[in-house]
Protein backbone atom coordinates (compact mmCIF):
# COMPACT_ATOMS: atom_id res chain seq x y z
CA UNK A 1 0.00 0.00 0.00
CA UNK A 2 0.76 3.89 -0.47
CA UNK A 3 2.03 5.30 2.36
CA UNK A 4 -0.30 8.14 3.24
CA UNK A 5 0.16 11.54 1.75
CA UNK A 6 1.82 13.52 4.39
CA UNK A 7 2.89 16.33 2.51
CA UNK A 8 -0.76 17.21 2.41
CA UNK A 9 -0.98 17.40 6.03
CA UNK A 10 -0.15 21.10 7.60
CA UNK A 11 0.67 21.69 10.92
CA UNK A 12 -0.72 24.31 12.31
CA UNK A 13 1.18 27.66 13.40
CA UNK A 14 2.16 26.89 16.75
CA UNK A 15 6.15 28.05 16.57
CA UNK A 16 7.08 30.97 18.33
CA UNK A 17 7.22 32.90 15.19
CA UNK A 18 4.23 31.23 13.64
CA UNK A 19 6.22 29.48 11.26
CA UNK A 20 4.20 26.79 8.77
CA UNK A 21 5.61 24.05 8.79
CA UNK A 22 4.43 20.95 6.64
CA UNK A 23 4.72 17.50 8.05
CA UNK A 24 6.43 15.83 4.83
CA UNK A 25 9.96 17.21 5.67
CA UNK A 26 9.30 16.02 9.39
CA UNK A 27 8.51 12.26 8.48
CA UNK A 28 11.16 10.22 8.42
CA UNK A 29 12.58 11.78 11.30
CA UNK A 30 9.38 11.48 13.59
CA UNK A 31 9.67 7.64 12.52
CA UNK A 32 12.47 7.11 13.14
CA UNK A 33 12.12 8.79 16.38
CA UNK A 34 9.73 6.57 17.79
CA UNK A 35 11.72 3.73 16.29
CA UNK A 36 14.52 4.70 18.41
CA UNK A 37 13.09 5.05 21.98
CA UNK A 38 9.43 3.25 21.33
CA UNK A 39 7.16 6.52 21.85
CA UNK A 40 6.65 9.91 20.10
CA UNK A 41 8.63 13.01 20.30
CA UNK A 42 6.84 15.99 22.45
CA UNK A 43 8.55 18.69 21.04
CA UNK A 44 9.97 19.64 17.55
CA UNK A 45 12.54 22.81 17.35
CA UNK A 46 14.29 23.92 13.78
CA UNK A 47 17.01 25.89 14.40
CA UNK A 48 18.62 27.83 11.23
CA UNK A 49 22.13 28.31 10.34
CA UNK A 50 23.39 31.43 9.69
CA UNK A 51 25.29 33.54 7.12
CA UNK A 52 27.51 36.43 8.19
CA UNK A 53 26.44 38.98 5.41
CA UNK A 54 29.69 41.56 7.03
CA UNK A 55 31.05 42.57 9.73
CA UNK A 56 33.78 39.30 10.50
CA UNK A 57 36.02 38.71 13.02
CA UNK A 58 34.14 41.69 14.93
CA UNK A 59 32.27 40.13 17.16
CA UNK A 60 35.10 39.60 20.40
CA UNK A 61 36.35 42.52 19.63
CA UNK A 62 33.23 44.35 20.58
CA UNK A 63 32.56 45.33 17.62
CA UNK A 64 29.39 45.43 14.66
CA UNK A 65 28.39 42.53 12.81
CA UNK A 66 25.28 42.26 10.13
CA UNK A 67 24.41 38.81 9.98
CA UNK A 68 21.48 36.84 8.65
CA UNK A 69 19.77 32.92 9.46
CA UNK A 70 19.12 30.91 6.63
CA UNK A 71 16.89 28.22 4.88
CA UNK A 72 19.01 25.21 6.19
CA UNK A 73 18.26 24.07 9.75
CA UNK A 74 18.97 21.99 12.57
CA UNK A 75 15.88 19.98 13.21
CA UNK A 76 15.67 18.55 17.14
CA UNK A 77 12.75 16.29 18.52
CA UNK A 78 13.17 15.44 21.97
CA UNK A 79 10.90 13.80 24.24
CA UNK A 80 11.18 13.14 28.33
CA UNK A 81 12.38 9.74 29.47
CA UNK A 82 11.86 9.77 33.22
CA UNK A 83 15.22 9.20 34.05
CA UNK A 84 18.56 10.48 34.54
CA UNK A 85 20.02 10.24 31.24
CA UNK A 86 20.33 11.91 28.27
CA UNK A 87 19.68 9.23 24.72
CA UNK A 88 20.65 11.67 21.70
CA UNK A 89 20.77 10.16 18.21
CA UNK A 90 22.29 11.94 15.34
CA UNK A 91 21.51 11.25 11.70
CA UNK A 92 24.25 12.54 10.57
CA UNK A 93 26.57 10.46 12.28
CA UNK A 94 23.94 7.62 12.52
CA UNK A 95 24.87 7.52 15.94
CA UNK A 96 23.39 6.78 19.29
CA UNK A 97 24.94 8.79 22.66
CA UNK A 98 23.92 8.17 26.07
CA UNK A 99 25.53 10.34 29.12
CA UNK A 100 24.70 10.96 32.57
CA UNK A 101 23.27 13.98 33.67
CA UNK A 102 25.82 13.98 36.71
CA UNK A 103 28.31 13.69 34.82
CA UNK A 104 28.94 15.56 31.82
CA UNK A 105 32.66 15.61 30.46
CA UNK A 106 33.89 16.89 26.94
CA UNK A 107 34.58 13.90 24.74
CA UNK A 108 35.66 16.17 21.56
CA UNK A 109 32.39 14.53 19.87
CA UNK A 110 29.45 15.98 18.34
CA UNK A 111 27.86 15.09 21.81
CA UNK A 112 29.54 17.41 23.11
CA UNK A 113 27.29 20.27 21.76
CA UNK A 114 24.53 18.73 23.60
CA UNK A 115 26.10 18.43 27.00
CA UNK A 116 27.95 21.41 27.13
CA UNK A 117 24.15 22.86 27.17
CA UNK A 118 22.88 20.84 29.92
CA UNK A 119 25.65 21.85 31.59
CA UNK A 120 25.32 25.18 31.73
CA UNK A 121 21.84 25.10 32.38
CA UNK A 122 22.16 23.06 35.44
CA UNK A 123 24.86 25.27 36.26
CA UNK A 124 21.84 28.64 35.87
CA UNK A 125 19.89 26.69 38.41
CA UNK A 126 17.65 24.90 35.75
CA UNK A 127 16.17 21.56 36.59
CA UNK A 128 16.52 19.15 33.82
CA UNK A 129 15.74 15.82 33.92
CA UNK A 130 16.90 12.88 31.03
CA UNK A 131 15.35 12.89 27.74
CA UNK A 132 15.66 11.26 24.27
CA UNK A 133 16.56 13.19 21.54
CA UNK A 134 17.17 12.96 17.65
CA UNK A 135 19.20 15.57 15.38
CA UNK A 136 18.29 15.86 11.89
CA UNK A 137 18.76 18.16 9.20
CA UNK A 138 20.48 19.85 5.94
CA UNK A 139 23.28 22.32 7.40
CA UNK A 140 26.58 21.42 5.88
CA UNK A 141 29.22 20.68 8.51
CA UNK A 142 32.34 22.75 8.56
CA UNK A 143 31.42 25.00 6.45
CA UNK A 144 31.39 27.98 8.41
CA UNK A 145 27.82 27.91 8.71
CA UNK A 146 27.40 27.51 12.48
CA UNK A 147 26.01 23.96 12.41
CA UNK A 148 27.34 23.57 15.99
CA UNK A 149 25.94 27.17 17.27
CA UNK A 150 22.93 25.92 15.23
CA UNK A 151 22.42 22.70 17.59
CA UNK A 152 22.84 24.43 20.72
CA UNK A 153 20.82 26.61 20.33
CA UNK A 154 18.45 23.94 19.51
CA UNK A 155 19.10 21.46 22.69
CA UNK A 156 18.48 25.18 24.83
CA UNK A 157 15.08 25.30 23.16
CA UNK A 158 13.93 21.70 23.33
CA UNK A 159 14.60 21.95 26.90
CA UNK A 160 12.75 24.79 27.74
CA UNK A 161 10.03 23.84 26.45
CA UNK A 162 10.20 20.09 27.75
CA UNK A 163 10.75 21.07 31.21
CA UNK A 164 8.93 24.54 30.96
CA UNK A 165 12.03 26.52 31.95
CA UNK A 166 11.47 30.25 31.79
CA UNK A 167 14.73 31.45 29.68
CA UNK A 168 14.91 34.66 27.94
CA UNK A 169 16.00 34.74 24.42
CA UNK A 170 19.39 36.58 25.14
CA UNK A 171 19.40 34.33 28.45
CA UNK A 172 19.75 31.42 26.03
CA UNK A 173 22.16 33.26 23.72
CA UNK A 174 24.22 34.17 26.28
CA UNK A 175 23.80 30.40 27.87
CA UNK A 176 24.79 28.90 24.67
CA UNK A 177 27.90 31.22 23.81
CA UNK A 178 29.35 30.14 27.10
CA UNK A 179 28.65 26.34 26.32
CA UNK A 180 30.81 27.06 23.39
CA UNK A 181 33.41 28.99 25.17
CA UNK A 182 33.68 27.22 28.27
CA UNK A 183 32.76 23.39 27.63
CA UNK A 184 33.22 22.86 23.92
CA UNK A 185 36.37 25.16 24.20
CA UNK A 186 35.66 27.54 21.59
CA UNK A 187 36.23 31.40 22.55
CA UNK A 188 34.02 32.35 19.88
CA UNK A 189 31.84 35.65 20.26
CA UNK A 190 27.97 35.98 20.67
CA UNK A 191 27.47 36.52 16.41
CA UNK A 192 25.94 33.30 15.38
CA UNK A 193 24.20 32.39 18.97
CA UNK A 194 22.74 35.61 18.26
CA UNK A 195 21.61 35.45 14.51
CA UNK A 196 20.18 31.56 14.62
CA UNK A 197 17.93 33.27 18.00
CA UNK A 198 16.93 36.19 16.62
CA UNK A 199 16.77 36.66 13.10
CA UNK A 200 13.40 37.40 11.34
CA UNK A 201 12.36 36.76 7.40
CA UNK A 202 13.45 39.35 5.13
CA UNK A 203 16.13 40.81 7.61
CA UNK A 204 19.35 40.56 8.38
CA UNK A 205 20.31 41.76 12.23
CA UNK A 206 22.62 44.83 13.04
CA UNK A 207 24.27 43.50 16.14
CA UNK A 208 26.84 46.23 18.27
CA UNK A 209 28.15 43.50 20.52
CA UNK A 210 29.42 45.71 23.15
CA UNK A 211 25.75 46.44 24.42
CA UNK A 212 24.00 43.80 22.24
CA UNK A 213 21.48 46.25 20.99
CA UNK A 214 20.07 45.32 17.60
CA UNK A 215 17.88 46.14 14.89
CA UNK A 216 16.56 44.55 12.00
CA UNK A 217 17.03 45.46 8.56
CA UNK A 218 15.15 44.59 6.00
CA UNK A 219 16.71 43.32 2.80
CA UNK A 220 15.15 43.66 -0.50
CA UNK A 221 14.39 40.06 -1.80
CA UNK A 222 12.31 40.83 -4.87
CA UNK A 223 15.18 41.25 -7.25
CA UNK A 224 18.38 39.99 -5.17
CA UNK A 225 19.58 36.84 -3.34
CA UNK A 226 22.58 35.57 -1.37
CA UNK A 227 23.91 32.70 -2.94
CA UNK A 228 26.22 30.95 -0.86
CA UNK A 229 28.98 29.08 -2.45
CA UNK A 230 30.63 26.31 -0.43
CA UNK A 231 34.36 25.83 -1.38
CA UNK A 232 34.29 22.13 0.24
CA UNK A 233 37.11 23.05 2.03
CA UNK A 234 36.69 22.29 5.47
CA UNK A 235 38.16 24.30 8.57
CA UNK A 236 37.56 23.54 12.34
CA UNK A 237 36.91 26.38 14.17
CA UNK A 238 39.00 24.92 17.01
CA UNK A 239 41.44 25.18 15.14
CA UNK A 240 44.67 27.20 16.42
CA UNK A 241 43.99 30.17 13.99
CA UNK A 242 41.28 31.50 15.47
CA UNK A 243 42.30 32.00 18.95
CA UNK A 244 45.93 33.20 17.71
CA UNK A 245 43.80 36.07 15.81
CA UNK A 246 42.18 36.55 18.89
CA UNK A 247 45.45 37.51 21.04
CA UNK A 248 46.83 39.25 18.46
CA UNK A 249 43.94 41.56 18.48
CA UNK A 250 44.18 41.79 22.63
CA UNK A 251 47.97 42.90 21.63
CA UNK A 252 47.00 46.04 19.51
CA UNK A 253 44.38 46.94 22.05
CA UNK A 254 46.95 46.63 24.68
CA UNK A 255 48.70 49.11 22.79
CA UNK A 256 45.91 51.59 22.64
CA UNK A 257 44.86 51.37 25.65
CA UNK A 258 48.35 52.16 26.75
CA UNK A 259 48.39 55.17 24.90
CA UNK A 260 44.89 56.06 25.83
CA UNK A 261 42.72 54.41 29.13
CA UNK A 262 39.47 54.93 27.93
CA UNK A 263 40.26 52.52 25.00
CA UNK A 264 38.54 48.79 25.79
CA UNK A 265 39.33 47.42 22.95
CA UNK A 266 40.01 47.69 19.18
CA UNK A 267 36.00 49.02 18.83
CA UNK A 268 37.62 52.14 20.23
CA UNK A 269 40.12 52.47 18.07
CA UNK A 270 39.79 55.51 15.01
CA UNK A 271 41.44 54.74 11.53
CA UNK A 272 43.11 58.31 12.53
CA UNK A 273 45.16 56.96 15.61
CA UNK A 274 46.43 53.89 13.85
CA UNK A 275 47.70 55.51 10.81
CA UNK A 276 49.30 58.15 13.21
CA UNK A 277 50.87 54.95 15.31
CA UNK A 278 51.57 52.66 12.21
CA UNK A 279 55.27 52.74 12.94
CA UNK A 280 54.90 52.12 16.83
CA UNK A 281 53.32 48.61 16.33
CA UNK A 282 54.08 45.76 15.11
CA UNK A 283 53.19 44.96 11.28
CA UNK A 284 51.47 42.34 11.80
CA UNK A 285 49.51 43.18 14.70
CA UNK A 286 48.94 46.76 12.80
CA UNK A 287 46.79 44.96 9.91
CA UNK A 288 45.02 42.70 12.87
CA UNK A 289 44.17 45.87 14.20
CA UNK A 290 43.57 47.83 10.44
CA UNK A 291 40.96 45.18 9.12
CA UNK A 292 38.79 45.38 12.40
CA UNK A 293 38.68 48.90 12.95
CA UNK A 294 37.87 49.48 8.82
CA UNK A 295 35.73 46.19 9.29
CA UNK A 296 33.45 48.17 11.77
CA UNK A 297 32.69 50.89 10.38
CA UNK A 298 32.25 49.03 6.90
CA UNK A 299 29.56 47.26 8.87
CA UNK A 300 27.62 50.66 9.61
CA UNK A 301 27.80 51.98 6.19
CA UNK A 302 26.34 48.73 4.91
CA UNK A 303 23.28 49.17 7.36
CA UNK A 304 23.15 52.66 5.75
CA UNK A 305 23.59 51.58 2.57
CA UNK A 306 20.51 48.91 3.21
CA UNK A 307 18.54 51.73 4.53
CA UNK A 308 18.88 53.85 1.56
CA UNK A 309 18.55 51.55 0.20
CA UNK A 310 21.86 51.70 -2.34
CA UNK A 311 22.05 47.90 -3.35
CA UNK A 312 25.14 48.88 -5.43
CA UNK A 313 27.17 50.58 -2.51
CA UNK A 314 26.05 47.67 -0.22
CA UNK A 315 27.23 44.81 -2.68
CA UNK A 316 30.66 47.06 -2.90
CA UNK A 317 30.99 47.51 1.06
CA UNK A 318 31.06 43.03 0.73
CA UNK A 319 33.64 43.43 -1.57
CA UNK A 320 35.92 45.62 0.42
CA UNK A 321 35.24 43.18 3.39
CA UNK A 322 36.67 40.26 1.15
CA UNK A 323 39.75 42.04 0.85
CA UNK A 324 40.31 43.34 4.08
CA UNK A 325 40.00 39.69 5.28
CA UNK A 326 42.72 38.45 2.82
CA UNK A 327 44.82 40.99 2.95
CA UNK A 328 44.92 42.73 6.75
CA UNK A 329 43.66 39.67 8.77
CA UNK A 330 44.24 36.85 6.54
CA UNK A 331 41.88 34.35 7.37
CA UNK A 332 40.89 33.46 3.71
CA UNK A 333 42.35 31.14 1.53
CA UNK A 334 43.32 30.05 -1.95
CA UNK A 335 39.92 28.56 -2.56
CA UNK A 336 37.64 31.24 -1.40
CA UNK A 337 39.63 33.92 -3.20
CA UNK A 338 39.16 31.50 -6.28
CA UNK A 339 35.78 31.48 -5.72
CA UNK A 340 35.32 35.16 -5.05
CA UNK A 341 37.13 36.15 -7.88
CA UNK A 342 35.46 33.58 -10.50
CA UNK A 343 32.26 35.39 -8.60
CA UNK A 344 33.05 38.98 -9.50
CA UNK A 345 33.14 38.34 -13.26
CA UNK A 346 29.70 36.68 -13.39
CA UNK A 347 27.10 39.85 -14.80
CA UNK A 348 24.47 40.85 -11.88
CA UNK A 349 26.83 40.23 -8.78
CA UNK A 350 26.83 43.14 -6.78
CA UNK A 351 29.14 41.89 -4.23
CA UNK A 352 30.94 38.52 -3.00
CA UNK A 353 32.95 37.78 0.26
CA UNK A 354 34.24 35.08 2.43
CA UNK A 355 31.38 34.42 5.15
CA UNK A 356 32.43 32.85 8.86
CA UNK A 357 35.73 32.34 10.68
CA UNK A 358 37.79 32.06 7.59
CA UNK A 359 40.51 29.12 6.08
CA UNK A 360 38.26 27.01 4.44
CA UNK A 361 33.91 26.49 4.26
CA UNK A 362 31.55 29.07 2.27
CA UNK A 363 31.53 32.45 0.34
CA UNK A 364 28.36 34.67 0.24
CA UNK A 365 27.26 36.68 -2.99
CA UNK A 366 24.77 39.08 -3.63
CA UNK A 367 22.96 38.02 -6.98
CA UNK A 368 20.66 39.04 -9.21
CA UNK A 369 17.61 36.57 -8.84
CA UNK A 370 17.51 36.26 -13.01
CA UNK A 371 21.65 35.12 -12.93
CA UNK A 372 21.38 32.69 -10.11
CA UNK A 373 21.58 29.69 -12.84
CA UNK A 374 24.33 31.47 -14.67
CA UNK A 375 25.94 32.35 -11.16
CA UNK A 376 25.74 28.59 -9.88
CA UNK A 377 26.81 26.88 -14.08
CA UNK A 378 29.87 29.23 -14.22
CA UNK A 379 31.28 29.51 -10.64
CA UNK A 380 30.94 25.94 -10.41
CA UNK A 381 32.46 24.85 -13.77
CA UNK A 382 35.30 27.07 -13.46
CA UNK A 383 35.82 26.13 -9.65
CA UNK A 384 35.91 22.65 -10.36
CA UNK A 385 38.42 22.83 -13.22
CA UNK A 386 40.89 25.34 -11.40
CA UNK A 387 40.86 23.06 -8.10
CA UNK A 388 40.00 19.14 -7.92
CA UNK A 389 37.14 20.64 -6.12
CA UNK A 390 33.34 20.71 -6.71
CA UNK A 391 31.47 23.72 -5.28
CA UNK A 392 28.41 23.68 -3.80
CA UNK A 393 25.62 26.22 -3.74
CA UNK A 394 22.68 27.26 -1.19
CA UNK A 395 20.44 29.83 -2.38
CA UNK A 396 18.54 31.54 -0.04
CA UNK A 397 17.15 34.66 1.10
CA UNK A 398 17.21 35.90 5.16
CA UNK A 399 14.93 33.67 7.37
CA UNK A 400 13.68 33.43 11.09
CA UNK A 401 15.83 32.49 14.33
CA UNK A 402 14.88 29.29 15.91
CA UNK A 403 11.16 28.17 16.35
CA UNK A 404 10.05 25.02 18.40
CA UNK A 405 6.20 23.35 18.42
CA UNK A 406 4.51 21.19 20.88
CA UNK A 407 3.89 17.50 19.11
C1 LIG B 1 32.98 32.23 14.04
C2 LIG B 1 32.67 32.60 15.47
C3 LIG B 1 31.98 33.96 15.53
C4 LIG B 1 32.80 35.02 14.77
C5 LIG B 1 33.17 34.51 13.38
C6 LIG B 1 34.08 35.45 12.65
O1 LIG B 1 31.81 32.03 13.34
O2 LIG B 1 31.84 31.63 16.06
O3 LIG B 1 31.77 34.35 16.86
O4 LIG B 1 33.92 35.39 15.49
O5 LIG B 1 33.79 33.24 13.44
O6 LIG B 1 33.43 36.63 12.33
Amino acid sequence: MEPAKAALIIIPPFSRYGIMETLEENITELDKFKELFGKAAEVAVTSPARVNIIGEHTDYNDGFVFPAAINRSTKFFASKNGTRTVKVYSSNYSELVEFDLEELKRTRHWSDYVKGVCRELSVQGCHLEGFDALIGGNIPIASGLSSSASLELAVCEACAVLFDLPLEPLEQIKLCRRAENQFVGVSCGIMDQFAIKLSRKGHGLFLDCRNLEYELIPIPSDELVFVIADSGVERGLGATEYHQRQKQCERGSLFFNSLNKSIRNLRDVSEDSLVVNRDNIDPVIFRRCRHVVTENKRVLLAAQALKNPDMKRFGELINQSHESCKSDYEVSCKELDLLVDLARMVPGVLGARMTGAGFGGCTINLVMRNRVEEFQQKVGSLYSKSTSLTAKFYVTEAEDGVSSRKL
